[in-house]
């Protein structure tokens, strides 16, 4: 089997080939994948499109462990990075560390991702200083989403530009192999992919940022109770799930389901041997 593309391997594509990123929080899921893409997020959003939460807030470290370790069982290829939820790193660089050590030894992924610009410098070098690859997450941020008072783009003010401008900026100087940005007004987005110096992530972002991301469940269309104007949905498979169901259910009702090929039968004379 080829080697697993290494979070150094990312921070080189700067400018080069865009890196292709896609979330996955399961196993088939990221079997589906794992050819297709460069890097397997598993995204705190699972709190969200899995859990039915309406924030990443109540996301917790046993369960971003529980799925970690489910998509590094499904990927060969692609390099799998683990979100820190909330509560679990903001505290203290040594917080921090407690929780990533923990997603890295229990799960086998190649890095966390954080979120949180100039604030979290420390944090980021503290972790990359031992071991632990980080990638960065700036511009609209969900996990300070009571701070921001909702979902929303950022960058429109040049207050807002030149903060997350600098957000970008301290995360590459601390050590961060790579940096997403979400959410951000689109000429910002590719003013800091040019001015930083690691590789620059989109979601709502840029066709010029380094690589792309987007939640799975958005593009194929298995989640829909809010779809941010950044998303493209490339198929409707929750469409055929529904179709699916209900030709299910009238099979059942009309005893079409199960055939007789479904259904274990005695071998001819086997069963009244004496
Ligand atoms: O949680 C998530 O899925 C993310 C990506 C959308 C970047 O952070
Ligand atoms: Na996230």
């Amino acid at each position: 089997a080829a080697k697993r593309v290494s979070t150094p391997q990312i921070r080189a594509r700067k400018g080069g080939e865009p890196i292709v990123c896609l979330t996955a929080y399961t196993t088939q899921m990221a079997r589906w994948l794992d050819p297709h893409v460069d890097l397997l997020l598993v995204g705190d959003s699972l709190g969200m499109v899995v859990y039915g939460f309406d924030s990443t807030l109540p996301v917790t470290l046993d369960m971003m462990i529980a799925h970690g370790s489910a998509v590094m069982r499904g990927a060969a290829h692609a390099c799998v990075i683990v979100d820190l939820p909330f509560g679990s790193y903001q505290a203290s660089p040594e917080q921090a560390f407690h929780s990533a050590a923990r997603i890295m030894s229990e799960t086998g992924a190649s890095g966390v991702k954080l979120e949180g610009g100039e604030v979290m410098a420390e944090t980021v070098r503290y972790l990359v200083q031992r071991g632990i690859p980080v990638c960065a997450h700036v511009g609209l941020m969900p996990q300070a989403v009571n701070v921001a008072g909702g979902f929303k783009a950022t960058g429109r003010s040049d207050e807002e530009a030149r903060q997350v401008t600098r957000d970008a900026e301290a995360m590459a100087e601390a050590g961060a192999f790579a940096v997403v940005l979400e959410g951000t007004l689109e000429p910002v987005a590719a003013a800091i992919t040019r001015s930083v110096s690691i590789p620059t992530i989109g979601i709502g972002a840029s066709p010029a940022c380094d690589g792309q991301i987007l939640v799975s469940e958005d593009v194929f269309g298995l989640f829909s109770d809010f779809t941010p104007r950044f998303v493209k949905r490339y198929a409707d498979l929750g469409g055929k799930i529904s179709e699916a169901a209900a030709a299910y259910s009238a099979d059942v009702k009309a005893r079409r389901f199960p055939a007789m090929e479904h259904c274990f039968l005695p071998k001819s004379g086997g069963q009244s041997r004496p």
